[in-house]
C-alpha cells in the first residue's frame, strides 16, 4: 500500500465529504462539522488525518481527544480503495497521534452489523464493553469498543 498519512486541510473537505456521503454506515457530518475540525479550536481537540494515494484523498479519520482518551469519530475509506490497508493506515495513525498527545485509551460505537469496521477495530486490539440497543437507524445495535493504549 502506498498511501501516506497527513493532517487534513480545508483543500481535502469536498474529498472527505465525497467519500463519507458514499457510506450509509457514517455519521455524515455536514461539512461545518469538518470545518471546525481544523478550526483553532478544532485542532487542539481532534486528530483529523487523511490518507493520499497518487495525490488523492483515499480515505480520513477523525476523533476527538477528551482526557487521557480518544474518542474514534468517523473513518472512512474510498470504496474503490478498500481492503487495501488504508482503513489500518489511518486508525493506527489516530491511535499514535494520541498516544503522543497523552491518551491511555481509545474508545468508539460502532453498528454490530458493520462487518468491516468490526473487524478493523477487533483485529486493531479493540474489545466490546457495552451495547446500545437500537441506537441506528437500521435498528441494529451500537456496540462501545475501547482499548487500552500502551
Ligand atoms: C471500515 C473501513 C474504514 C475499513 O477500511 P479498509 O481500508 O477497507 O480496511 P483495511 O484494508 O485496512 O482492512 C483492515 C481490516 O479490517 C477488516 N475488514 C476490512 N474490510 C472488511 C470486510 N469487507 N469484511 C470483513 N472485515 C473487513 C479486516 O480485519 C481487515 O484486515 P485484513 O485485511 O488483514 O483481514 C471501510 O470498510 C469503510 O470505509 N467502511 C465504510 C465507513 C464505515 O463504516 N466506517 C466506520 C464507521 S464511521
Amino acid at each position: 500500500m502506498s498511501a501516506s498519512i497527513r493532517p487534513a486541510c480545508a483543500a481535502d473537505l469536498d474529498a472527505v465529504l465525497e467519500i463519507e456521503a458514499a457510506w450509509p454506515t457514517t455519521p455524515h457530518w455536514p461539512r461545518r462539522q469538518f470545518e471546525a475540525e481544523l478550526s483553532e479550536l478544532g485542532l487542539k481537540r481532534s486528530v483529523f488525518l487523511v490518507a493520499e494515494d497518487d495525490l488523492a484523498v483515499a480515505g480520513y479519520a477523525a476523533a476527538w481527544l477528551v482526557q487521557d482518551e480518544v474518542q474514534i469519530l468517523s473513518i472512512a475509506v474510498h470504496g474503490g480503495m478498500a481492503r487495501r490497508g488504508v482503513g489500518r493506515l489511518l486508525l493506527d495513525a489516530v491511535l499514535e497521534a494520541a498516544k503522543a498527545a497523552g491518551c491511555r485509551r481509545a474508545t468508539l460505537d460502532v453498528s454490530e452489523r458493520n462487518a468491516p469496521a468490526r473487524g478493523l477495530y477487533e483485529s486493531s486490539g479493540f474489545a466490546a464493553v457495552g451495547r446500545r440497543p437500537g441506537y441506528y437507524d437500521d435498528g441494529s445495535d451500537a456496540l462501545l469498543m475501547d482499548k487500552p493504549l500502551t
